[in-house]
């Protein structure tokens, strides 16, 4: 952790979350990971923990904690394991954030104790098989009747799909009118109109489902709608600006954890009657790891701090998990590199890294789609 002065109270939380990740997530990652075993087990405990809900405020069950506490926590999680990471990330800032931002009193008391208590877990859908980059050009609808909408169409890469109790669902409600015919929903993962279809076999974080879910006739009552219409597409982008912070976190963590094998590794690896530790040319690149993690993780909780703040944070948020992810992906590639031919098999864990850390350069926008939000911005700040 860098120079940031933690809370009393943070570093508590890092200490819990540390201690939880040693003992609970970390001794089981590999396994769940080469078994795609979705450890389901932990979503209670992490809620018991408060970690399913820390910045939703104690009235709705949550730990009322700030987004740099956060950080702190999902950071220990991620570099335990990436897949848990991401459970955890989705619940909190894909799915309790818009309800408790967006959502009506009632809508907050029904669903946020249970999410963030752990005892139900949420997903969030917006991309469509034919719509991810573009979520402005997506075909589900959701169609007005009474007093009822009835939704109809194909979503796709849900993390947390196969699982959620709850979605938070981003559908048309009137596609003549484009961003501003886009609404916001609650579904009920048990409404006989939702139907899984598929779930994805992916590179990495394989400890988590990733689904692809039809709705056929799904009907939900008008109170299942997420403000008012039209206001959808505001509170997706919204929501992905906090969800970012999540996934630049999810990047340091895997970073991290991938830079501290290669640094142990390389103290103990011999060769030219050396450990490889002593030779700069790694060393070179062990001081390049550790500058990238750092910045990555420096630039996530300024972020952070700027959300606690009630800052607009759209760019640097961005800046953040374009950053850690690229990062992730470059420390990782580095660590599988000191661990020469051992990096490459799945007896050690730098592996496992190097495959998780690839999708943060993915999901909640491509690294692409964060160069977009971050050079409008600037476009915009410097005149
Ligand atoms: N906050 C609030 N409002 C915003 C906003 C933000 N960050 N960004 C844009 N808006 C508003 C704009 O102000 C505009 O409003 P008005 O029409 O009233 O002026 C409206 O939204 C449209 O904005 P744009 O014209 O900028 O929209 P665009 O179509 O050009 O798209 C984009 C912009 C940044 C490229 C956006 O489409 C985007 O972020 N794409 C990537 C989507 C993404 O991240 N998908 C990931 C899915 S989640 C996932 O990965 C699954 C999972 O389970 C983890």
């Amino acid at each position: 952790m860098s120079i940031i002065t933690l809370t009393e109270e943070q570093d508590l939380i890092k200490m819990t979350a540390k201690d939880f990740a040693a003992r609970e997530v970390r001794p089981k990652a590999a396994e769940n990971d080469s078994e795609g075993k979705i450890p389901n087990w932990l979503v209670e405990k992490m809620g018991e923990l408060g970690f399913m809900g820390m910045m939703v405020p104690e009235e709705y069950g949550g730990s009322g904690l700030d987004c740099v506490s956060y950080v702190i926590a999902l950071e220990e999680l991620c570099a335990a394991c990436a897949s848990t990471g991401i459970i955890m990330s989705v619940n909190n800032s894909l799915v309790c954030a818009p309800i408790l931002a967006f959502g009506s009193e009632k809508q907050k008391q029904a669903y946020l104790p249970d999410l963030a208590g752990g005892k139900k877990l949420g997903c969030f859908s917006l991309s469509e098989p034919d719509a991810g980059s573009d979520p402005a050009s997506m075909r589900t609808i959701a169609l007005r009747k009474t007093d009822s909408y009835v939704i109809n169409g194909a979503k796709a890469w849900i993390t947390n799909g196969a699982e959620a109790d709850v979605m938070v669902l981003i559908a048309a409600t009137d596609p003549s009118k484009g961003h501003h015919g886009i609404s916001a929903f609650i579904i009920d993962m048990d409404n006989p109109g939702v139907k899984i279809a598929k779930l994805e076999h992916k590179l990495g974080i394989k400890a988590t489902s990733t689904a692809q879910v039809y709705f056929e006739d799904c009907k939900v009552p008008k109170s299942a709608m997420i403000g008012q219409e039209g206001d959808g597409f505001k509170i997706a982008m919204t929501t992905l600006d906090g969800g970012r912070i999540g996934v630049a976190t999810q990047a340091v963590g895997i970073a991290r954890a991938a830079f501290e094998e290669a640094v142990r590794y390389s103290k103990e690896r011999q060769a030219f009657g050396r450990t490889i530790s002593s030779f700069q040319g790694l060393q070179f690149m062990m001081a390049d790891m550790a500058t990238r993690l750092e910045a990555s993780r420096l630039l996530t909780l300024q972020a952070a701090v700027m959300k606690d703040k009630h800052m607009n944070y759209s760019k640097e948020s961005a800046m953040a998990k374009l950053y850690a992810a690229e990062t992730a992906m470059w420390v990782t590639t580095k660590a599988i590199q000191i661990h020469g031919g051992y990096g490459y098999t799945v007896d050690y864990p730098v592996e496992r890294h190097f495959r998780d850390a690839k999708i943060t350069e993915i999901y909640e926008g491509t690294s692409e789609i964060q160069r977009i939000v971050i050079a409008r911005e600037i476009l915009r700040e410097i005149v």
